[in-house]
């Protein structure tokens, strides 16, 4: 059911501007939310999209402006303010209690209660209902942190809806899961519209948005672009008012998975038979010298198991990893890092980044750590390196010393990405490198690596945007139930043959 477009303004955000030092974030924006419609907001990285949704929530204070919520004027002072008015937010990274149970996540500050303290049975029998609801069967009992990113996301839906949310604000819930879940989550949302929530979703996927839309607000550089209905916007003209340019992001990349990749020398790395018990089946797997191989498969079928394995992240109980014809010993990143492997993890918080450090820290980091920190990288060296890995791939606002907890969360994945193309590694291992990344950054991002690849750099490539491994990968290895059930020359298959492939290959057969 697509939403009235007179339904009256349940949120109304008038001239809101919000400045920090050297960046005016939003200047002047006006955002108008319905009851019972599933709003995107979309816009570059940094365009000010999460900003928006943090000066109505009450994390940033507003420089000026107004917001109105069900007609009445308001100022929040915090999230739980915002969140008591009954506007609840799921934000990019997931910000629940990772060492509570999956109940206590849930329904938390609103607990059953029992003869004056908290109702255990019951806290875990209503988180168990609101999860149903959802279609998610988990143990509630269970440590949050023992789930995947994709299950800790529905559960921080979960509890938005204990709060019984009318406006649910969903910033880019959708870039951790698998095409399934992604389903489930908009089943949900659609129901939750048609209950007459009003939602705000933002996504870099634009598939997505014109699934689940109803209505777009455009924003750019801090500034309001325009608000349409869906059908009023094709794709092409979003692109183009996101960006302010055309792009053509398919011509961007040269069709780096048709080069033809020499396998004769040795392989730059080789895996044989490398698993652990209960994470990995003893697999295989080679690299060539300039190859892309790219890794699909569901989320959880081993595709990061397995290069954390390769990388010394987690120990291997079985098999042998050979660099350049050569033995080696793979037991932590440091043997890894001597074998100029890096590897850019698809955590970027819990893994990667560090937020209190600037930019240029940041991304010197890890030549750093390949040289030994008894060896300092000089001013000079450090500053050309920065500014190089900056411009190539676009990262705002460009500054080198700025923290990186105050840039936008696709700017922090350049940042991540700079730092280990920095080492100038000989096989770079990317564990979803572009969630996150806005159209035009993701083009940027796919062209570097096919251009570095030519010119010898070997990747292994994880991203669940399959149209994205298709593009950059000569081959494409296929997991399943953490295991490898087989190969594919790129060139050979198209999208849909691969997903079948995914989803059916080897079943019943000896493939
Ligand atoms: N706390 C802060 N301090 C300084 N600058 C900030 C802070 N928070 C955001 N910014 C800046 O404000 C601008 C808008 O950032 P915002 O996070 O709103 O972007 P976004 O549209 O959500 O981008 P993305 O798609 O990457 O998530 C960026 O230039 C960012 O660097
Ligand atoms: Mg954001």
């Amino acid at each position: 059911m697509p939403s009235d477009p007179e339904a009256p303004a349940l949120v109304e955000m008038r001239d809101i501007t919000i400045r920090f030092p050297g960046v005016l974030a939003l200047d002047a924006v006006d955002f108008v939310l319905r009851a019972g419609e599933i709003h995107s907001l979309m816009g570059e990285n940094g365009a000010g999209k999460s900003t928006l949704i943090k000066a109505l929530t009450g994390v940033y204070p507003i420089d000026s402006g107004s917001i109105t919520v069900a007609g009445e004027a308001r100022v929040f002072g915090s999230t739980a303010d915002a969140q008591s008015a009954g506007i609840s937010t799921v934000y990019q990274e997931v910000n629940l209690c990772a060492n509570l149970s999956v109940g206590e996540n849930v329904m938390l500050g609103h607990e059953p209660r029992a003869r004056g303290g908290i109702d255990w049975k019951g806290v875990h029998r209503d988180a168990a209902r609101h999860l149903d609801s959802l279609g998610l069967r988990i143990d509630t009992r269970s440590i949050l942190s023992s789930h995947s990113i994709a299950i800790q996301q529905l559960v921080a839906i979960s509890r938005a809806m204990v709060l019984d949310a009318k406006v649910l604000i969903l910033d880019e819930p959708t870039s951790s899961l698998d095409r399934g879940e992604v389903e489930q989550l908009f089943a949900v949302i659609r129901d939750l519209r048609d209950a007459g929530v009003a939602v705000l979703f933002v996504s870099h996927f634009l598939d997505q948005v014109y699934e689940i839309s109803d209505r777009i607000t455009v924003l750019r550089n801090g500034q309001l672009v325009g608000e349409y209905l869906i059908g009023d916007l094709p794709r092409g003209d979003l692109v183009t008012k996101m960006i302010g340019r055309e792009l053509d992001e398919l011509a961007a990349i040269s069709r780096a998975a048709d080069r033809t990749i020499d396998r004769s020398a040795a392989p730059v790395l080789r895996a044989t038979g490398i698993g652990r018990r209960g994470l990995l089946e003893p697999t295989d797997l080679d690299v060539y010298e300039g190859e892309v191989v790219g890794l699909a498969g569901l989320l959880g079928s081993g595709r990061t198991e397995l290069v954390r394995l390769l990388y010394g992240a987690d120990r291997a109980d079985s098999g042998t990893v050979e660099v350049g014809g050569t033995p080696v010993r793979m037991s932590s990143p440091r043997h890894a890092i001597a074998e100029r492997i890096a590897y850019s993890s698809e955590d970027r918080r819990a893994e990667g980044l560090i937020a209190d450090l600037t930019v240029a820290e940041n991304i010197v980091m890890g030549i750093q750590a390949q040289r030994g920190w008894m060896r300092r990288v000089g001013r000079a060296e450090r500053e050309a390196i920065v500014s190089e890995y900056m411009t190539a791939l676009g990262i705002r606002p460009a500054d080198p010393d700025q923290l990186v907890r105050n840039l936008s969360g696709g700017n922090q994945q350049k940042v991540l990405l700079a730092r280990w193309l920095a080492t100038a590694p000989e096989l770079l291992v990317l564990d979803e490198p572009t969630r996150g990344i806005d159209i035009g950054a993701k083009a940027d991002i796919q062209r570097k690596v096919a251009e570095l690849s030519e010119q010898g750099l070997s990747v292994i490539f994880i991203s669940s945007e399959l149209e994205e491994v298709l593009r950059l990968a000569q081959r494409v290895v296929v997991m399943r139930d953490r295991r490898r059930i087989g190969e594919l020359e790129s060139h050979t298959v198209d999208l849909d043959g691969l997903i079948d492939y995914i989803a059916n290959a080897g079943e019943g057969s000896a493939a």
